[in-house]
């Protein structure tokens, strides 16, 4: 394949590190993903080892393939901003000079939940809708995306919304879920309290429900009683690796 309609994409997770290369016509791994476990302790260093041996491995990649990178916090100008779920060496660390110097491509850093929600625009459940779709993904913490129009707004960390006192995800989080031993019905009533209140500050057009759990989808969607459309994501644990590439080559073709 041509390097035109290519870029790499990789999305750094909590217990693994994944990346292959997407062909953006038609949003699709151009290669088989490749995976290495997350080093421990995940520092900024040790990860960043780690996505080089990912980009090495790609005989797709050419030498002016973009490569793009979630990382699950906010990140401003390729600097990592917070860290409410991974190591907090990461806070103010510029990830994307330091990967531009070590690995000599142009490298995108990009939040993983805005990653997953510009996949799902582009590629999968959200099918360049207009008006203002939110993503959130629901996981170790919850992630959140805005798109309006097809633009992302970044960052938007509504995972962390304050509710009855509490850190949302703190409490409504598939992690967490799990760790009470939550049935579906006791989980879908902290999810009602989460989608009712974000609904009732942004008004969003479009619901999509990403992060592993919503292959199980049908278990909690039907329980919540909300009026905005709420749909399951569809590119599951592709949309970060697709969302990065994406994103990559937007911010190559506009530098
Ligand atoms: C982080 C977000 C991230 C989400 C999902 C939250 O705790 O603050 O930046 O998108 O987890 O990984």
């Amino acid at each position: 394949m041509s390097s035109k309609g290519l870029a790499l994409g990789i999305d750094v997770g909590g217990s693994g590190i994944k990346g292959a290369p997407v062909d953006l016509h038609k949003g699709e791994f151009a290669a088989d993903r490749m995976r290495i476990d997350t080093p421990k302790p995940a520092t900024p260093e040790a990860v960043c080892k780690v996505i080089g041996q990912i980009v090495e491995h790609f005989d797709e990649v050419h030498d002016d393939s973009p490569i793009g990178v979630t990382i699950p916090g906010v990140v401003t100008e390729g600097t990592v901003r917070s860290a409410a779920n991974i190591d907090k060496t990461w806070i103010d660390y510029d990830v994307k000079t330091l990967l531009q110097k070590e690995l000599g491509h142009t490298v995108h850093v990009v939040n993983d939940a805005d990653a997953a929600g510009v996949a799902e625009l582009h590629y999968g459940a959200a099918d360049n809708r207009d008006g203002l779709v939110v993503l959130t993904t629901l996981g170790t913490g919850i992630g959140t995306a805005l798109l309006y129009n097809g633009t992302l707004i970044p960052n938007s960390e509504l995972g962390h919304l304050e509710l009855d006192g509490v850190d949302a995800e703190t409490v409504a989080a598939s992690s967490i879920k799990d760790k009470e031993g939550l049935s579906y019905a006791e989980w879908a009533k902290r999810l009602q309290r989460y989608y009712a209140h974000l609904e009732a500050l942004l008004w969003p057009d479009l619901f999509v429900v990403g992060g592993g759990v919503s292959k199980d989808s049908q278990k909690f969607l039907p329980l919540l009683n909300i009026r905005t459309p709420i749909v399951p994501a569809q590119l599951r644990n592709k949309a970060g690796i697709i969302g990065a590439a994406h994103l990559a080559k937007q911010a190559h073709r506009l530098r």
